[in-house]
Order: C-alpha cells, then structure tokens, then sequence
C-alpha cells in the first residue's frame, strides 16, 4: 500500500509488542496542556522514542510519549506532545501518530491546542469550540499515494469537527460553569508567530483562532473515518491585536491558568463522547 502504509504498520507492530491496550478514544494534547495526561488512572505509558520509526517532537514543554489509561472508565490513548510540521517532518509523519491511534482502535479523536485568538471578541484563557478549521496554509496529510484502506482519493470534508460531539461538549461545559467561544481554527505552519498582516488575512478568510497544528490531524482521522472533535485554548491575542509581542512563555502560563478547567472540560468530554 506504499511507503506512509508500511511505515504505519512497523510503528503499530512496535507498539503492539509493548502494549495490547484497545483505546476508544484518543486525545491529542497541546502545548502547555499536556499535564492532563497524568491525572488519569494510567495503565500504561509508551515513549516515542520507543515506538521504531515514530517522529520524535524536539518541543520544549511537550513531553514525547503515549498514555494509556481510564477516565471514569473509558479507555483512553493520549498524546502527551504532538508532532509539529515546522520540526521538519513530512505532513505524513505529522498526522503518524494520529493514524496509528486509530490503528489501535481508536474511533473518537479529541484534539486540543493552544491558539492564538483572531477574533475580536475572545480573550486569553478563554476555550473555543472548533466548528471548522482553515489548512488552506500548509500541505494537506493525504497528499500521495491514498492509502485505500483508511478512506477515499477524494474524501468529504464538509463536517470535520462531528455535530454530535459539539452538542455535548457545549452541553459538559455548560454544566460545568466553563465558557465556551466557538469559531473556525486556521492552520499555519509556524514556526514564527504570524505577522499582523496575516492575521487580518486569517480574519477575512474567516478564522477566529490560529495555530500550528491540529488541522492536518482532523483531517487525516476524518479521512479513516474517525469522530473528531477540538477545543482551542485562547493563550493570546494574535499578532497585531495587542502591544504586546508573542512569545512562548505567554502560552504556557495563560495554558497553565485555564488548566484546572480545562482537565474538568476534557474529562467531561471523554467521559461522554
Ligand atoms: N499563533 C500561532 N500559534 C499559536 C499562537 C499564535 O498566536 N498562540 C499559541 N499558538
């Protein structure tokens, strides 16, 4: 099935020979976010570097590994630490990891990022509910060979982010107390922040957050027909919004602020998608 198959299944057969764990759903955790992972009942953890042929993330701040594990029982593989296309990686090696979940037995994908707000009306610390994504800006994951097993040459994108999983997840943080924005998340390479000028690109092309991730892996687990669905959290104003110049620590610390909610919202999440 060509080379991007071949490689998943060496991956797989890696993975299989240390753990037989069967998640149903898998979540992906962003930058600063990745603590979540070690509040659940962990079963076990498996190490990128590990797993034969796995892209290995360089990120400070994003720990390389699998978490296997149970939130109120549901059997859970989480990313701690992503894959980034500006690392250098071929778009097929950013979205392995996403695909080899699915391999797994994963058929609910959760994604979680930190972004940078675009509109107007949002502010930093503030969680958006992705109801549609832009990656108009970088390579889409399934172009090449298409793996025939996973999906079709030409497949349906017109409801990535699934309408179920919204109406619960807007149902969890309304119990929860936790605002919710919603909007449509742009995909950017990175790895330098956007310029203003960009940014007002993204605001008319109709993005209400930007980042440097995420989409690419929407797409790849639409394509094998995955469930999928994303919050952003807001960290910052993006370029041009504020005086404020960017910077990495202001993500982490405004992540490290929302993350007692934001382990209350992704558990909900887990515990009823
Ligand atoms: N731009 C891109 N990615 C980001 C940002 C941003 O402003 N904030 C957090 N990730």
């Amino acid at each position: 099935m060509g080379a991007v198959y071949d490689k998943l299944e060496t991956c797989l057969k890696s993975l299989r020979e240390k753990t037989q764990f069967q998640p149903e759903v898998a979540v992906i955790l962003g930058s600063g976010l990745g603590d979540y992972a070690d509040s659940i009942t962990i079963e076990q953890t498996v190490n990128y570097t590990d797993i034969e042929g796995f892209p290995v993330s360089t990120v400070a701040g994003h720990k390389g590994r699998f978490v296997f594990g149970y939130v109120n029982q549901v059997p859970v593989v989480i990313m701690q630490g992503r894959v980034h296309y500006y690392e250098g990686y071929p778009m097929t090696d950013v979205v392995l990891p996403t695909r080899l979940m699915g391999m797994m037995g994963a058929k609910k994908l959760i994604l979680t990022n930190a972004a940078g707000g675009v509109n107007y009306d949002f502010h930093p610390g503030d969680f958006m509910l992705i109801t549609d994504h832009i990656t108009t800006a970088v390579p889409s994951p399934l172009i090449g060979e298409n793996i025939e097993k996973f999906g079709p040459r030409f497949p349906d994108m017109s409801q990535v982010y699934s309408l179920r999983m919204r109406e619960i997840i807007e149902r969890e943080a309304d119990r929860l107390g936790i605002p919710l924005q919603e909007g449509v998340y742009a995909q950017l390479t990175g790895p330098a922040y956007e310029t203003p000028a960009e940014i007002r690109m993204c605001r008319s092309w109709g993005a209400d957050a930007v980042g440097m991730s995420t989409a690419c892996e929407a797409m790849a687990a639409r394509h094998m027909g995955m469930e999928v669905c994303g919050i952003s959290c807001i960290t910052n104003l993006a370029a041009g919004m504020s005086k404020q110049q960017l910077d990495h620590k202001e993500v982490q610390e405004t992540a490290d602020r929302v993350a007692v909610q934001f382990k209350k919202l992704v558990t909900a999440i887990v515990s009823n998608v």
